[in-house]
């Protein structure tokens, strides 16, 4: 068996996570997993830091290749990018760098992109064709905004639901749809369902966003809360006739998005999904 140790050499290209804190991610475990079933030569390692421009001109110093970036940096790494996707710059969040060539350093671009999005609408495609069906999405924030945008890149059509109204207009003025408010659910029609809330998260396991009633109008349900992996949104829409997505499916694919742009290779995604699955039982 060839292992991850035997890979690693003084030519491995070297990622990692940027946030604060880091220790929680299961972004290494997902990454290392993949460089290993590939057999590549490549290590990605927790970069926990806190002032954001030491951090990012030492990843340019260091020949990093590209990191992932997550809490509370999303927002603010954006004024260290020098190329930032255009959508990406709509979300207004990045949580993904690539950086330039290793070999030339007047060729170490910090390029920033956004694959949360990329990563809930492939979830979400798996089990329904996303242009023109309608979505509604609970939550207003930084997870809603990505998905929000992402599904209209997809050409669905949205609808955006919150607890606190004013935030929750806000975010459907930006992203120029209808807004429902909570207690008003029932009178919505719509194909797929979006918790982006962190609503039935341990331990608030026994916490739905909505109620059950209303679930059997949705041909999917999707959640992006992975703990517990089937939270009690996903049980009652199983029970309604619907089809469910995990909060698993975005992480997931996510992390294969930024694997596919540093690597420029296939992500071998089951692998990935085997040691994430693993992690969270
Ligand atoms: P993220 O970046 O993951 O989207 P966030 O910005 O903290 O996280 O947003 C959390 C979302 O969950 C918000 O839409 C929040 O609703 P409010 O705008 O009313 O705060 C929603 N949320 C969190 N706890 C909730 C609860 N107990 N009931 C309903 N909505 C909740």
């Amino acid at each position: 068996m060839v292992t991850k140790q035997m890979m690693i050499n003084g030519a491995a290209e070297t990622f990692g996570i940027v946030g604060n804190p880091v220790h929680h991610s299961l972004s290494p475990t997902m990454h290392n997993a993949a460089f290993a079933a590939l057999g590549m030569n490549g290590v990605y390692i927790p970069l926990p830091v806190s002032d954001l421009q030491k951090g990012v001109e030492g990843l340019k110093a260091l020949g990093f290749r590209g990191v992932s970036v997550t809490i509370p940096h999303k927002k603010d790494i954006m004024q260290y990018v020098d190329v930032l996707d255009p959508v990406a710059a709509r979300i207004g969040a990045v949580n993904t760098l690539v950086i330039g060539n290793k070999e030339d350093a007047a060729d170490r671009f910090v390029y920033g992109y956004n694959t949360d999005w990329v990563g809930a609408n492939r979830a979400l495609m798996e089990k329904i064709e996303l242009k023109g069906s309608r979505v509604l999405v609970l939550g207003a924030g930084g997870s809603a905004r990505a998905i929000g945008y992402g599904l209209l890149e997809a050409g669905a059509k949205i609808m955006l639901s919150n607890r606190t109204v004013a935030k929750g207009r806000d975010l459907a003025r930006q992203l120029g749809c209808d807004f429902c408010p909570l207690d008003e659910l029932e009178n919505v029609n719509a194909d797929v369902l979006v918790n982006t809330t962190s609503v039935g998260m341990t331990p608030a396991d026994d916490k739905s966003p909505v109620d059950q009633k209303i679930l059997s109008k949705f041909s999917v349900v999707m959640d992006i809360v992975y703990a517990p992996l089937v939270t009690r949104l996903l049980r009652e829409a199983t029970a309604s006739g619907c089809e469910v997505i995990d909060g698993l499916s975005m992480l997931l694919y996510q992390g294969v998005a930024q694997f596919e742009l540093w690597t420029g290779r296939d992500a071998p995604v089951e692998v990935m999904q085997n040691v994430l699955r693993e992690r969270i039982k």
